[in-house]
């Protein structure tokens, strides 16, 4: 029976919301699916596959993640791996911000190849809410050019969910 934990890193909430749409979607096509947050640890050893995913704050992703990866590395180069990451510049999808959120992920990968090694990676905008924000991130944010918006866009997720479904098997 397979078994897929969606887990997920998040400081906003978009990136809950997206993992718990692939959840949703995934268990919609019968397969169970937990999402859980990487902060609280995950425990891998009843999971068969894993879809995973962390929004980018200035060029990169969040230590919890990457140490995550890291701590689990040797389990999850050997079952199914799905990988998505959450970033304003995903809004223009062009292949030069497909490749410039590739390599944000790729250095969250620990370097490994086969990690999410043959599925499609999600790439999904997010949401930036200027008022939500403490003082260094608005700073942040203004330094970077970003611009305030909500661009999650759950259909797009799911129809990405979908599309994995059958590889998580
Ligand atoms: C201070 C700041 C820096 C950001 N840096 C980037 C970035 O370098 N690249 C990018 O694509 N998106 C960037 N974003 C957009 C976030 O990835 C986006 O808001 C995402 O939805 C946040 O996810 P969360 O709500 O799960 O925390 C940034 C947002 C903020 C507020």
């Amino acid at each position: 029976m397979s078994w897929v934990l969606v887990v997920f890193d998040t400081k906003f909430g978009a990136t809950r919301e997206i993992a718990e749409e692939i959840g949703r979607s995934l268990r919609g096509v019968g397969l169970p699916a937990d999402v859980e947050a990487v902060t609280a640890g995950p425990d891998l050893s009843k999971y068969t596959a894993v879809v995973l995913g962390a929004p980018v704050f200035g060029g990169k992703l969040e230590p919890p993640l990457c140490d995550w990866v890291h701590k689990n590395l040797e389990k999850l180069e050997n079952m199914p791996t799905a990988v998505f990451v959450v970033g304003a510049s995903a809004r223009d999808d062009t292949a030069e911000t497909r490749a410039a959120l590739d390599r944000v992920m790729d250095s969250a990968l620990c370097g490994s190849e086969c990690l999410g090694a043959g599925l499609p990676r999600g790439r999904f905008a997010g949401r930036i809410d200027a008022d939500k924000l403490p003082a260094p991130m608005r700073f942040m944010m203004h330094m970077a050019k970003l611009p305030a918006g909500d661009w999650v866009d759950l259909d797009e997720v799911h129809a990405w969910a979908i599309s994995i479904a059958s590889r998580l098997i």
